[in-house]
This record gives structure tokens, sequence and C-alpha cells, in this order.
């Protein structure tokens, strides 16, 4: 039996933040990066925070959050003894602020729960409404993904107004993020009618609205449509999980540094190509997922073959459009450090979770082959 639930209260659509008028008395830790605060949708947010509640901002939270930032967040939320904490940013904030009230309530045994608010401010992790968190080790060089209903949060707030900032490089990386999130639930072995039917409207609504935003970042229209597509996909990837593309990117991810929707998007065509297995089996169920959604594009897609050509041919054309690099040379990674990293990082996606999840089981070979494949351009 399985036990679908979809337990994130999402507040969206025009003045969604004014939700947070109604909290009152309440001990209010935000956790952000500078950038929020600098931006001013920090201040968009308190206004909204009634002067009966006490409120500290924790503004210290980098990409990729490393474990030390996390410690730091503990004492401080430990310190405070926040009733709400809401996490404002990009996945980097909301998975740090997700760690935080996780390890507060280990360590302190705290009874009260406390009230977890996620308010993104990017359109890619979906993070707002998975139990999903992702933590870097930075000496280790590896990312840990920490998977518990424990750190769901309890409200979505979706407002695309906060998402405007973005410029094109993160609006695209983030982007195809959510492009790599529904590709890789509909693959996955624990995808079912519900996970699918959110990636297959989370797909339709990136390739429609991408190419968009990359343009003019002040179409909100485009803006809202994404930001939707995020949270979907993120619905999608909490019931069904991801896959390889995502165990290799958390590996690498420690290591390269490169963003995160970026490297997802440097190894989707191998990672397709690879899941499909097309030179020895044209009709296994990922091939035929794959074919559906080139379909639901409007791509044609007579049989699997010519379905998955076309799917990963406008990929790749998406990709050139966005400006987006095609290989971890073009990204930059030096031969050198590629060549002393691939095997740790192949080691490393072995273990992810992420990889459990994958349509077809990979060897430590299949995956250096892939990292191979993505070094160049192709
Ligand atoms: N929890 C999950 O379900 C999940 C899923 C996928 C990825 N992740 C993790 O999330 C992290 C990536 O998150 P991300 O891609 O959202 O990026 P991010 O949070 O790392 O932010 C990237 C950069 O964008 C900036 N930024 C964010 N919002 C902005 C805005 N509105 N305007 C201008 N700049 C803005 C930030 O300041 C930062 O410099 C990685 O650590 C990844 O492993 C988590
Ligand atoms: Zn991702």
């Amino acid at each position: 039996m399985e036990k679908i639930r979809f337990s994130t209260e999402i507040w969206t659509g025009d003045a969604a933040l004014q939700g947070l008028l109604d909290f009152h008395d309440q001990r209010v830790f935000i956790v952000t990066d500078p950038f929020m605060v600098k931006s001013g949708n920090i201040a968009a947010i308190t206004d909204q925070l009634s002067e009966k509640n006490e409120i500290k901002i924790f503004s210290d939270i980098v990409p990729d959050p490393p474990i030390t930032k996390i410690t730091l967040g503990v004492e401080a939320l430990n310190k405070f003894n926040a009733t709400v904490v809401v996490a404002v940013g990009g996945g980097s904030a909301i998975d740090a602020a997700k760690a935080m009230k996780f390890f507060t309530k280990r360590i302190t045994k705290q009874k009260e729960e406390i009230l977890f608010i996620a308010i993104p401010t990017t359109s890619g992790t979906g993070s707002e409404v998975t139990n999903f968190s992702v933590i870097t080790n930075s000496e280790a060089g590896i990312k840990y993904p920490l998977v518990t209903d424990e750190i769901l949060p309890q409200i979505a707030i979706l407002d695309a107004d906060l998402v405007k900032t973005a410029p094109q490089n993160i609006t695209v990386d983030t982007g195809m993020d959510v492009l790599t999130h529904c590709l890789e639930a509909y693959v996955s072995i624990d995808a079912n009618d519900f996970s699918d039917a959110l990636a297959e409207k989370a797909f339709q609504l990136v390739f429609e609205n991408i190419e968009k935003v990359s343009k003019d970042g002040s179409n909100i229209e485009a803006r809202q449509r994404m930001h939707n597509a995020s949270c979907i996909a993120g619905m999608a990837f909490n019931l069904a999980n991801l896959g390889l593309n995502h165990g290799i990117a958390h590996a690498a991810g420690a290591k390269f540094h490169i963003p995160h929707g970026r490297l997802n998007t440097i190894l989707l065509p191998h990672i397709i190509a690879y899941n499909a297995n097309i030179a020895r089996n044209s009709s296994n169920v990922a091939a035929l997922k794959y074919c559906n959604l080139a379909r639901l594009i409007g791509l044609s897609a007579s049989n699997p073959r010519i379905g998955i050509r076309s799917l990963t041919n406008t990929i790749i054309q998406l990709r050139r459009k966005l400006k987006m690099p095609d290989s971890f040379q073009a990204y930059g990674i030096k031969k050198e450090l590629f060549d002393q990293s691939k095997n740790d990082i192949a080691e490393a996606a072995l273990k992810d979770g992420t990889t459990a999840a994958n349509p077809r089981k990979p060897t430590k070979e299949d995956i250096i082959a892939i990292l191979e494949e993505s070094f160049t351009k192709n």
C-alpha cells in the first residue's frame, strides 16, 4: 500500500504574502542569504509581519549550504527560541533552514513544533514542498541529501514578484533544474499515476515559459508559470524521487561548484540516452515515457527512437538558446581536475539516494562513461 499526501499548504496568487499578516506574538526566525536583504525582498516580507512579533534575521546562507553554516544557524535558532522559521531564498536557503530546524529539534529535544514557512525566490528546486534537503561537507567534497517528512514545510508561499530580480543565468539554471526534476520523476522506478500527472504538467509549463523568462525577466505571467512549474515538479519528485542525473549532480556539484541546474543540464542528454538504452531495446519503460513527453510538447514521436531523438535534440537546442554550456569543458572545468575527480564522483553518485530510483541501474563504469561524454562538447 502507498499513502499519498500533499501536506504543505500552498499560498499563491496576488498578495499571497499578506497571509503573514495573521501572525501575532510569534518569535519569527528568518533564514536567508545576503542578497535577499540587499534587494529588499526581506523587507517585503517583514512589512507583512506585525510589530507584535519578535523577528530575527539570519542572512548568512551561501549557495550549496555547508554544514558549518547549519551549525551556526542551529545555535542562533536555539538561542532565539523561535516559534516560526521562515526560509526565504533559493534552494540553498530553504534547504539550510530545513536542516537547522531538524537539528535544533534533535539537539534540544524540544516538544513544541516550530511552524516552518518556505518562500522560494528562485523557480527551481521545489524545496518548498519536498521532504528533501541537500547539505554540503565542503572539506570532504560531498553533498548529503537529508530525507525526512520532519522537514516538510507546513506552508509554501509562491509570489513570483520575489523572483523578478533573478538575472538571466540564475533564471535559466533554476528553470532547467525544474525540467530535470520532471524528467527524472517521470521515469523513476517509484513513479505512479499521481506523480506522472504532476511531472507532465510541470514539463509543459517549463517548455512554454522558460524562453520567455530568459528573454524578459519582468514578464510576471511567465515568471508565475515557472514558479508554479517548480512547485508542481517538487510535488512530483517528493512522490517519485529523482534519478541518476541528480545523483551525479550532487556528487559533481560538491567537487566542481557548478550551479546545480547548470550542472544537471550538462548531463541531461547523456542521461536520457543512457536510460532509454535505445541501441539495445527500443521499448523499455523509460524510452516509452520519454516518448510520451516528446508528444506532449508537440514533437514528432511515431516510435520511441524518433521520439527520444526529437526530445534530446530539442533539449540541446533549448540549452543553446538559453546560452548554457554544453559540457564540463565549456563551463571551464580543467581536464586535470576532471580526471582527478571522476572516480570519486562516480562512487559518491552510486551511493546517492536519488540514484536508487533511476530506471536503469548504473555501474561505476557506466557513470564514468557518462561523465566522460559530458566533459567535451556533444
Ligand atoms: N531540497 C530540494 O528538494 C532540492 C532539489 C534540488 C536542488 N536542491 C539544492 O538547492 C540548491 C540550489 O538552489 P537554487 O538553484 O535555488 O539556487 P541557490 O539557492 O543556491 O541560489 C543561487 C544564487 O541565486 C541567488 N538568488 C536567489 N534568488 C534570487 C533572486 N530572486 N534574485 C537574484 N538572485 C537570487 C542567490 O543569492 C544565490 O547567489 C543546491 O544546493 C541543490 O543541491 C534542493
Ligand atoms: Zn534539482
